[in-house]
């Protein structure tokens, strides 16, 4: 049986929070929210825990887990650490941040799938900052949605996905961001950027001079390729539908997608200034188009909602691939499966 508590205000969730610490340290498996998306969370020092994980997503166990701690300090017992870790952690921690070090043996490899290295997360919402004070130790904890559906965002997603599977949701209200984590790897003076986030390629550099960006964050892996991180192997979140990103000019593009709603039955991730020049049906708004932020947030609930209406295709705009643009493409190119189609006229 799964239960759900609600946290209103942090000063009343003393009791709940205690109680969740609790069934965490006894092995047990609690979703909680973060600032990007909800976590799935196990005891990062327990085998069984992350074999529990595992099990409850559906994912493979060569995926490693993110272990989440209250403090950058706390990752000591459990990663190397370095000058450029405690760089990043003044600059962005607590916050959307996750960081790859290597490992110490306190963390099993089955947290890790088998990988010598441990990914690293501060989170800055207060709930699971709380939480995390509370248990003391680290805490494992991937999307909290089934393998190949898009990561929740709020906890009646991590609910559709999980009932059944988990012990305790604790629903503490919509994520804040709504895209997971930026990712970086620390190799000597340099970052590795494996998953664009929040925090982006600009704001990092102001750290440290050297960002590289992994090829598999714009593009498609190759058969065989070697990946730095295992997440970006698997086939990601596709709706039933297909989706299609759209480029071009906004004029073109909007009258395409008048004609198209037209003849078909078609959902659309429109910008919210569009909404009263197309027909009302399977319109999901993901906010002003110069509001990235506002995209970000919207955009899993969107491609849930959309998905649901089962209609024959679902058409969104093709975010730019700057700043925060980067964190959306690099989640919309691979849910669209690299369908771009580009309107001239
Ligand atoms: O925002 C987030 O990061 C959320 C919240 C819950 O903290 N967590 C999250 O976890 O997105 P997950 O498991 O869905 O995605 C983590 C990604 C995976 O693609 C995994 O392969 C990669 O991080 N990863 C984890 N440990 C790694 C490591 N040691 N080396 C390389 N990649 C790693
Ligand atoms: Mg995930």
């Amino acid at each position: 049986m799964t239960e759900l508590v609600t946290i209103h205000r942090l000063a009343d969730a003393e009791q709940d929070l205690s109680r969740a610490a609790e069934i965490l340290r006894d092995g047990g498996l609690v979703v909680f929210p973060t600032e990007t998306v909800y976590g799935l969370g196990g005891d990062a020092r327990r085998d069984a825990s992350a074999k529990k994980i595992y099990a409850a997503k559906g994912r493979p166990s060569d995926n490693p887990l993110i272990i989440h701690v209250a403090t950058p300090e706390d990752a000591e017992p459990y990663a190397f650490t370095c000058d450029l870790y405690y760089k990043l952690a003044r600059a962005f921690l607590p916050g959307p941040l996750t960081i790859i070090l290597p490992k110490k043996d306190t963390i099993p490899l089955s947290t890790t799938g088998g990988l010598d290295t441990v990914a690293v997360r501060c989170p800055s919402h207060p709930v699971a900052h709380r939480l995390l004070e509370k248990c003391g130790f680290p805490v494992a904890a991937p999307s909290a949605n089934r393998s190949g559906s898009p990561s929740p965002t709020c906890a009646a997603h991590a609910l559709a996905d999980l009932d059944g599977k988990v012990d305790l949701i604790i629903d503490g209200g919509d994520c804040e961001i709504g895209l997971e984590s930026t990712i970086v790897k620390i190799d000597g003076d340099s970052l590795t950027l494996l998953r664009p986030g929040a925090i982006t390629p600009d704001a990092l550099s102001l750290v440290c001079p050297t960002v590289k960006i992994a090829d598999a964050v714009l593009g498609q892996l190759k058969e065989g390729e070697k990946v730095l991180s295992p997440g970006m192997k698997y086939k990601h979140y596709a709706p039933s539908s297909p989706l299609v990103l759209l480029d071009g000019a906004p004029d073109a593009v909007l009258r395409f997608l008048q004609s198209e709603q037209a003849t078909k039955e078609c959902a659309i991730l429109c910008y919210d200034e569009e909404i009263p020049l197309l027909k009302q049906k399977h319109l999901f708004p993901v906010g002003v188009k110069e509001d990235l932020a506002a995209h970000g947030k919207t955009l899993f609930h969107a491609l849930r909602e959309a998905d649901a209406t089962g209609v024959e295709v679902i058409y969104a705009h093709l975010p730019p691939k700057e700043g925060l643009g980067l964190a959306l493409y690099n989640r919309m190119i691979r849910a669209a499966a690299h369908t771009v189609r580009t309107i001239d006229n």
